[in-house]
């Protein structure tokens, strides 16, 4: 170890199968698998530092200190790092997104898989990516799956050993594009960390989760076959059963928007017209328009005439996070 600093980047990802609901909430041990794709050209970046000048751990979110529940977070990841290196210093960890602040992209998969990296490295160890992918877990579940390249399976496993994120395709395999339609910019009322406990209170919840190892296999082979209509039909399928448990748990959970289903019903429209794409939403207003590169054009210019988006964001498969 030299000077106890490390700088990394990572990319967001969109889930295609999603995760909703832990077996074990404090290691984030999710109820099913997940897959997703890694979002190239979006980021955050990440600088750990270890210095035995520090009274407490430090946090810096796109030039504004944290505190409160935020440094907390970040605090007890630290303490995981810590332990695994052997290290008693306190960190100044500064990070900043390349995306819209506030565009409703959830930034904690991104987030947690560059500090993971950051704050190993500066630690002075060296690890592999599944071993990055459990930590990267432990700070967000969805930052699992933006350690490694391209597409990306979270086998959901039963303990924290189990538990972690593999690439199933290279980001050059399939020339997939999310077109992000963004219809609002407001902080989500509730953060996936609550959604997480409350899925078990939904009576579908069960159903859905039995169910997954079915979906999760027809979304990889549709994958691995670059098959768009098996892979649309099962991508919407997931989004709405995860939507069908978050209206149905208690509290009920109810994230669209009017502008959300106007996104939703045109989509659908195209795609019986002949234009293939398909839509998912994460835990959040905003619709995750999925289509091949060749109508991602098309795809994003009638996205863009409908009522209430009022950005479109275009993103195809990222690589794996990496040091600077
Ligand atoms: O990693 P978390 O706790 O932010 O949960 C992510 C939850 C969803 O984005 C809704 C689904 C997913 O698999 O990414």
């Amino acid at each position: 170890m030299t000077d106890f600093s490390a700088r990394a980047i990572a990319n967001p990802n969109i889930a295609f199968i999603k995760y909703w609901g832990n077996r074990d909430p404090d290691l984030r041990i999710p109820a099913n698998g997940s897959i997703s794709m890694n979002l190239a050209g979006l980021h955050t970046r990440t600088q750990v530092t270890f210095d035995p000048h520090l009274q407490a751990d430090q946090l810096t979110i796109n030039g504004a200190e944290v505190q409160g529940p935020g440094l907390q977070r970040v605090h007890l990841f630290l303490e995981r790092v810590r332990q695994m290196a052997d290290l008693e210093l306190h960190a100044r960890v500064v990070s900043s997104n390349n995306f819209p602040t506030g565009a409703g992209i959830a930034s904690s998969a991104s987030a947690f898989a560059a500090l993971s990296l950051a704050s190993s490295a500066a630690a002075g160890l060296e690890l592999s990516t599944a071993e990055l992918s459990r930590l990267a877990r432990t700070g967000s579940g969805s930052a699992a799956r933006s350690v490694p390249a391209g597409f990306v399976e979270w086998l959901a496993g039963q303990d924290d050993e189990s538990s972690y994120a593999v690439s199933i395709a290279p980001p050059e395999h399939w020339d997939l594009v999310d077109c992000i339609a963004i219809v609002s910019q407001t902080h989500k009322q509730t953060g996936s960390t609550v959604g997480h406990h409350l899925a078990g209170t939904s009576p579908l919840q069960t159903a859905r989760v039995a169910d997954a190892t079915l979906r999760l296999e027809r979304c990889r082979q549709a994958i691995l076959e670059c098959d768009f209509a098996t892979f649309a039909e099962v991508v919407e399928l997931d989004s709405n059963l995860m939507h069908a448990v978050m209206m149905t748990s208690n509290p009920a959970l109810l994230y669209w928007q009017p502008a959300t289903l106007a996104v939703m019903h045109a989509v659908r429209a195209w795609r019986e017209q002949g234009l293939p794409a398909c839509y998912t939403i994460d835990a959040g207003p905003n619709v995750h328009v999925l289509c091949l590169e060749a109508h991602a054009q098309e795809v994003s210019r009638r996205l863009a005439e409908i009522y209430g988006v009022h950005e479109v964001l275009n993103a195809g498969p990222g690589g794996p996070v990496h040091l600077v």
